[in-house]
């Protein structure tokens, strides 16, 4: 009997962009305060990219990274998928610049609009992807500019976020280790409680709409944070439990980094130990669908994971879309 196909984790990567803003640089900016910043949050700096740089600029740094962990040419790689909700242009894809920037043959590129579960989904699609057979090596990435797409006087959003990108190279596994579960859900009813109302084809870009920020982010985050803890702990149990584990097989649990409130309720509901948590809210902010590739590269090079480990991530965003994954290295 042939073996179930699964997609493994081959190569990490990542890159955060040279200048770091701290919460004091945000204090003489805009009415707020390191305490509240750092209480509320657990966010104590975060990189911003470079005026010239765009969001490929950051996966292109990542994935050679993440090429070059793998130990395979380049131009293995059949099929890239970037999750990203700030890419740099409305079309073509980040995918798609990427795949000029890395000088790849024309294979399909495209990106993932997930928000904050953008690498999730994209990881979870590259499974299935390998799994069918339709590819046998995926480069995945999650990268954000943040800063371009938010309202840099809007104290109640500017202090949260940062820039980066992560990537991840899959290839078929010959052995256990691979994806062992997956688990996502979205619910478009609440799209408006955190969202970026303008420059789609809803509200066209105007000088009004300029006037009024529509493009830059909106969020109500206390009724986003009550949604993002719920569905954090549903994605992370459900994850464990379709991987056919419990909480004690996980040997590092990778939350998306929104805020270290809603990281310490999820690990309370599912039981799972602070030190086997990675949180880095505190040098990076949310970076959305970046944060958990950049996670996973530092654990890697840290040497919190090795071959053979389970690893579980989960991640909430806007749309509202969530997910977890469970991946044994
Ligand atoms: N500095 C000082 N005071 C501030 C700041 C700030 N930067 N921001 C808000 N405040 C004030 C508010 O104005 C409010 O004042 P008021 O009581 O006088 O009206 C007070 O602080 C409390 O505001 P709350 O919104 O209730 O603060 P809360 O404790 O909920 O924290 C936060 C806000 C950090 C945004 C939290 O709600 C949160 O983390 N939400 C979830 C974010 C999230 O998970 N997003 C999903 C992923 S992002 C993505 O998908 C792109």
């Amino acid at each position: 009997m042939s073996k179930l196909i699964k997609a493994k984790i081959i190569g990490t990567g990542s890159y955060l962009p040279e200048r770091v803003m701290t919460n004091h640089d945000w204090e003489k900016r805009v009415d707020t305060s390191d305490e509240w910043i750092l209480s509320r949050t657990g966010i104590r700096e975060r990189h911003i990219a470079a005026a010239n740089q765009a969001n490929s600029d950051l996966v292109y740094e990542a994935s050679i990274r993440a090429i070059q962990s793998a130990q395979i040419d380049k131009n293995d790689i059949d099929l890239i998928i970037v999750g990203t909700i700030s890419g740099d242009t409305a079309f073509p894809s980040t995918g798609n610049w990427v795949q000029k920037k890395l000088g790849l043959k024309p294979i399909p590129s495209f990106d993932v609009g997930a928000a904050c579960s953008g690498f999730l989904y994209g990881l979870i699609m590259a499974n299935s992807l390998i799994k069918t057979g339709v590819a046998k090596r995926i480069l995945v990435a999650g990268s954000e500019i943040m800063t371009r797409i938010m309202n840099w006087e809007d104290r109640n959003t500017c202090v949260l976020f940062g820039d980066g990108a992560g990537a991840v190279v899959l290839e078929a596994s010959q052995d256990e280790s691979g994806i062992m579960s997956t688990y996502w859900g979205a619910d478009g009813n609440l799209g408006e409680l955190l969202y970026q109302p303008a420059g789609g084809s809803a509200i066209p870009a105007s000088i009004e709409s300029v006037k009024n920020k529509l493009h830059t982010i909106h969020m109500k985050g206390n009724d986003v944070f009550k949604h993002a803890v719920l569905r954090m702990q549903e994605a992370a149990i459900k994850a464990i439990e379709l991987a056919g584990l419990t909480s004690e097989d996980i040997a590092l649990y990778i939350p998306h980094q929104a805020n270290i409130r809603i990281i310490e309720a999820t690990i309370k509901r599912a039981k799972i130990p602070l030190e086997k948590t990675l949180i880095n809210i505190d040098k990076i902010a949310n970076i959305s669908a970046a944060t958990i590739p950049i996670a996973l590269d530092q654990a890697v090079r840290e040497g919190r994971i090795k071959p053979g480990d389970r690893v579980l991530m989960s991640a909430f965003g806007a749309g509202f879309t969530w997910a977890g994954v469970v991946v044994r290295l």
